[in-house]
Order: structure tokens, then C-alpha cells, then sequence
């Protein structure tokens, strides 16, 4: 959207977002583990690549088998857990942990209210695996779930902001209708994180996420996870984890577990300079629109600055033509052209090359760690040359 604010920023900080709060999961997501162990352990969780344990006797240890436990997703379930403030279960990717919330909630004729725009393959696996199970799916725009009747539904399934769109909803509010109609709510965190948004604090059921991106941050591992304050709803998922043997490598665990430990640095770097970055692109002509929940005349600005404590690192934005878009991703020096978001240096993509409902010029840019100045000249200089 463009013009009406030079200097975008949300009005007031939310009330889910109280700082001293945050600050103290933040702390106790960093000193978990130390609270926890023995002298002579380490403070980093060991990898511990086991198929089997010793198991004498009755098989009544927490590990009797490799596929049941393993002492790394302990660890960073921990410290997730700590963020999310809730049982958490950790997974080998978003997709694996999007399955299992599905898979723990659904049931035969379970009717599920979905976002039309979220991300594409949570709606590919509806319409390949999970549908044939006599489960009917809605599909709506994230940007009318809010408002949108939810009686009839036994699970309301929400992403905000929606990738590529960022598109945002009410989670609050759809949580309070669709609990009073009877229906579960899981809220897809990826693009926010437990750190800019926090889903079960405004009454979701679940939350699930791809920790590929932001979470462990370092585009080297896919993994993901479940949180919830339900434990009848959290043992189902850990069941499903063991069942399915949808489990986590221990290296992979112990990547996101140390990509974690930086992430309220990392973001702090990243939303500062999506800021600065979003107001370039509302001022430069070389852009015809830009999306970012922070800017003031964004059409999800208003829900966002009451239910995100940063609009976060992603901008949508707009050039004339595919051509333009793909310049401006190959040219600049300080974009790194790939899928996927959330990582250490700043990347970009032109979703309408995945079939994204979005125009051919639409670029979904994630914005790294660089150094905001240089990031932000490296990126003029670009437009200026388009
Ligand atoms: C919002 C969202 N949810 C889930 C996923 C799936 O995550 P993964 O690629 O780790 O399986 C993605 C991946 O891009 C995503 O953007």
C-alpha cells in the first residue's frame, strides 16, 4: 500500500507485549538448560545420535528407544517452551509440525475453516492426503477471517501474518467465536515467532511453526514445532511424533537449539532494518506498492500493532513487471536470491514463480542481520538503477 506515512511504526506498544515480560521468558529461554544440569555437564546439549539405550528389565525409562525421546529435543523444547510459555514438541520441519497438529485435531467429517493465501502446501497436503479422509475444507483470505462466520467448523486454522501476502487477522477475537461455537484454533506462528507475536496468549489452542526460518534462523536445518497448553491435546501430538516416527535428527535439534539462543538479537537487527528498508520503498518510484504490517496506511497495520509487539522482518513489494522484480533481486548485492525467509543475510523471491496469487512484479523480501546502513544503501542503489 502506499502513501500516507513517512516513517512507518506501530502507534503503541501492545498489550500482549508487555517488555518486561518478554524479557523474562527471553531469560529464561537462555538459562534453562543451565538450571537443569550437573557439574561437569555442558552447558550446550550434547547430540546424541542413539537408536538404542541400555533398557534392562521393565521398559519404563523416558528412553527406551530412539524414535520415543531424545535428550536434544528435550533441550530445545525446553527453551521453546520457555518462549511459548507451553508444552512444546519439536519436529523435523514446519511441515511435519503442521501434520501433526492436523492429524492430532482432525477427525472423519471434521469441517475446517482454512486461509485461502497462507502458505501453499498446507494446502496442498489438504487437497492430496487429508481431505480424502471425508474432511471438508473452507478456503478464505486471511484479510476476512476475522469477520467471517465460524459456526459449523470444528477446527479454524490461522496464519498471521499470511505468507507471501501479509495479510493479518484477529486472533483474539476469532479465538473467542470459535471457541464459543465449538471449534479448536491453531494459529501457523512462522512469520512472527513466539518473540513478535504470541498466539496462545490471545487463545489459540495450538501453535505450530516452521523453525526453518526464523527461529533457528541460519537457513542450515529444517525443524520444527507444536506448543499448546492443553495436555490431553499436547500428549496427542507428542503420540503422534512417536507413532509416525516424525522425529528430528539429534544434530538438527541441537541447530535449532543453538540458532534460537540469538534470535531476540537476531530480530532486533532484522525488524529495525525492515523498518528503515519498508520506508525506502514507500518513497522510491521505482516501487509501485509495498506491504509491511508497519506501515501506518497498511491495510493490516491496526490488528497488528495491537497483536504483534514488531510488524517483523518480511516486506511485500511490488515493481511493474516481472522483469523489474527480478533485477532488482539479481542486482543488488545485498540480496541473496532464494526461497524461504527468515535467515542471517537478506533474501528475496518473486512468489508468482511458486503460482502465489500475488502480480508476476511481487517480491516477498526477507531482511537479514547485515549492518542496517549498509544493507539500506546497497538496496537504494539498486532501486536507483532500476
Ligand atoms: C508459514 C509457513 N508455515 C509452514 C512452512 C513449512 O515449513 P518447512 O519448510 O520447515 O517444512 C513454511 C515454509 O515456508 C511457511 O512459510
Amino acid at each position: 500500500m502506499r502513501k500516507a506515512a513517512l516513517k512507518p511504526s506501530m502507534e503503541s506498544p501492545p498489550m500482549a507485549h508487555d517488555r518486561k515480560q518478554s524479557d523474562s521468558r527471553i531469560m529464561a529461554m537462555l538459562h534453562k538448560r543451565a538450571a537443569s544440569i550437573e557439574k561437569g555437564e555442558s552447558l550446550t546439549p550434547p547430540i546424541v545420535n542413539a537408536a538404542k539405550y541400555a533398557l534392562p528389565g521393565a521398559p519404563d525409562h523416558p528412553y527406551p528407544y530412539g524414535r520415543f525421546d531424545n535428550p536434544g529435543w528435550g533441550a530445545v523444547e525446553d527453551a521453546i517452551g520457555a518462549l511459548e510459555e507451553a508444552e512444546t514438541v519439536c519436529f523435523p520441519s514446519g511441515m511435519a509440525a503442521v501434520t501433526a497438529a492436523l492429524m492430532a485435531t482432525l477427525k472423519p467429517k471434521s469441517r475446517l475453516l482454512l486461509p485461502s493465501d497462507g502458505y501453499y502446501t498446507v494446502r496442498v497436503l489438504m487437497d492430496e492426503f487429508i481431505k480424502q479422509h471425508d474432511i471438508e475444507t473452507t478456503e478464505i483470505p486471511t484479510a476476512e477471517m476475522t469477520g467471517h462466520a465460524v459456526e459449523g467448523y470444528d477446527l479454524v486454522w490461522i496464519e498471521t501474518p499470511s505468507n507471501p501476502g501479509l495479510d493479518v487477522c484477529d486472533i483474539a477475537a476469532i479465538a473467542e467465536r470459535a471457541h464459543a461455537a465449538g471449534a479448536l484454533v491453531i494459529v501457523d506462528n512462522t512469520t512472527a515467532t513466539p518473540l513478535l507475536q504470541r498466539p496462545l496468549d490471545l487463545g489459540a489452542d495450538l501453535t505450530v511453526s516452521s523453525d526453518t526460518k526464523a527461529l533457528a534462523g541460519h537457513s542450515d536445518v529444517l525443524f520444527g514445532h507444536v506448543s499448546g497448553r492443553d495436555e490431553t491435546l499436547m500428549a496427542r501430538i507428542r503420540n503422534w511424533r512417536k507413532l509416525s516416527g516424525s522425529t528430528p535428527g539429534p544434530a538438527e535439534a541441537y541447530l535449532a537449539y543453538r540458532g534460537l539462543m540469538t534470535l531476540e538479537l537476531r530480530l532486533a537487527r532484522m525488524c529495525e532494518s525492515a523498518h528503515e528498508l519498508a520506508n525506502l520503498f514507500y518513497s522510491h518510484k521505482a516501487v509501485e506498492s509495498v506491504r509491511f504490517p508497519g506501515l501506518a496506511d497498511d491495510p493490516s497495520f491496526k490488528i497488528a500493532s495491537t497483536q504483534m509487539s514488531e510488524p517483523g522482518f518480511v516486506i511485500g513489494l511490488t515493481f511493474k513487471d516481472e522483469e523489474t522484480a527480478e533485477r532488482f533481486i539479481t542486482d543488488c548485492p545485498a540480496i541473496f536470491a532464494a526461497t524461504s525467509f527468515g535467515g542471517i543475510q537478506t533474501s528475496a523471491e518473486r512468489r508468482a514463480r511458486w503460482g502465489d496469487d500475488v502480480a508476476e512484479g511481487y517480491v516477498r523480501l526477507s531482511v537479514g542481520c547485515e549492518p542496517t546502513a549498509a544493507l539500506v544503501q546497497a538496496v537504494s542503489d539498486t532501486l536507483d538503477s532500476l
